[in-house]
């Protein structure tokens, strides 16, 4: 029993939980994700997968994503950056609908299937059904070899290491470095970003690690804040453009490990009904980076106020605005609009996990779920 115990903490690598300690690696993750595929000094970004394959990324109609969960979080997020970087039409899918309607697919189509495990059961259906239509399939996973690594037709791995937390992490993170890469590379083929933006842009995505590592201190003031909604029954998570689907991916973070009732918005949506939700005893989480529709969010920020909802707002270093009115504020760095989602969701990871935690949850092993849904 003991002996477990230690061998526990060493693969914990001193963390309470392997929820923290993925949370930590992060900024390694994403390091080891883009080397070797972003080349900084020559300005090129190469991924063999896509080199392999570039005709059909140049000459599809569109890019259908299939995923589940987180994935088809990263997958909405890979929306917004492919369509602004690359003018490529997007679309994201549940896997699982995806596979049972009946869905319009023809050899125009590139399918990209975002797994971590690479074993969930729909994802791999839905790769199933796109090939027998002629779709190319490419594959974005985190363990080598996994049946949908085998079953795509080309893809580029995660290098997160093996992810143990049931809820997804690094995973997330690193989906979205692989999908930007991808984005970057084919908006230089088209032609559609000059040559001086996507240095640009390569400069900012390398600098990314460094702004996880100086984030991840937010640690302490995340856990007080924690302390103070850790009996909330509901709390909506609110964001707009490449945040939105943050708000929703923060969402399912504090539902799969706390067990508290909580939805994800794109921040204009809340006059169209959720506003009545709205009381005193409703934290709302609202990511109010300085280069996403600021205005707008502050103005839904001010909505809320002004119906008494508690304000967690996170906002880009040096803020003012937002400070004025929310009820706690946690500053992330300031970055490219388009690769704020790798900072905005660290401290919605960090606040889901100190709320479990303080609610005596089990963080790693939640109830009623599985690391990979290999079942239908
Ligand atoms: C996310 O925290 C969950 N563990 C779950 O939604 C997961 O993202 C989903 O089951 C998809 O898993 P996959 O990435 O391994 O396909």
């Amino acid at each position: 029993q003991e002996l477990q115990m230690n061998l526990e903490q060493i693969e914990k690598g001193g963390y309470d939980h392997f929820m923290l300690k993925e949370i930590h690696e992060q900024p390694r993750a994403i390091r080891d994700t883009y080397r070797g595929r972003l080349l900084r000094d020559k300005a090129i970004i190469k991924m063999a997968g896509v080199e392999d394959n570039m005709k059909k990324f140049l000459n599809a109609d569109r890019i259908i994503i299939v995923a589940c969960g987180t994935s088809w979080h990263a997958g909405l997020v890979a929306e917004y950056i492919f369509e602004e970087f690359s003018r490529i039409p997007v679309e994201v899918e549940y896997a699982s609908e995806f596979r049972y309607r009946n869905p319009v697919i023809t050899e125009k189509d590139v399918v990209i299937a975002i797994s971590q495990s690479g074993e969930t059961a729909d994802t791999l259906a839905a790769i199933k059904l796109a090939k027998s239509k002629g779709a190319f399939v490419f594959g974005v996973c985190n363990v080598v070899g996994s049946s949908i690594a085998r079953e795509t037709d080309a893809g580029a791995y995660t290098h997160a290491g093996p992810e143990i937390g049931v809820a997804s992490t690094k995973a997330f993170t690193t989906q979205i470095t692989v999908l930007t890469l991808m984005a970057l590379r084919l908006a230089r083929a088209k032609g559609t970003m000059s040559s001086s933006d996507f240095r640009l842009h390569i400069q900012e995505l390398e600098l990314i690690p460094q702004k996880v590592e100086q984030l991840l201190k937010v640690d302490e003031h995340v856990k007080d804040i924690a302390k103070q909604y850790l009996l909330s029954t509901n709390c909506l998570y609110l964001g707009r453009g490449y945040n939105f689907p943050v708000a929703l991916e923060g969402a399912l973070k504090l539902k799969e490990i706390s067990y508290i009732h909580a939805e994800g918005y794109p921040a204009a949506e809340m006059k169209h009904g959720p506003i009545a939700l709205i009381d005193d005893r409703m934290p709302v989480i609202v990511i109010a980076t300085s280069k996403g529709h600021y205005e707008k969010v502050v103005s839904n920020i001010q909505e809320i106020k002004s119906r008494k909802g508690k304000i967690i707002a996170i906002v880009t270093k040096g803020d003012t605005a937002v400070k004025e009115i929310a009820d706690h504020v946690i500053e992330i760095p300031e970055s490219e609009e388009a690769f704020s989602p790798l900072l905005t969701t660290i401290p919605l990871q960090l606040l889901s996990y100190h709320i479990a935690v303080m609610r005596n949850c089990n963080v790693d092993q939640p109830r009623n779920l599985a690391k990979s849904v290999t079942v239908e």
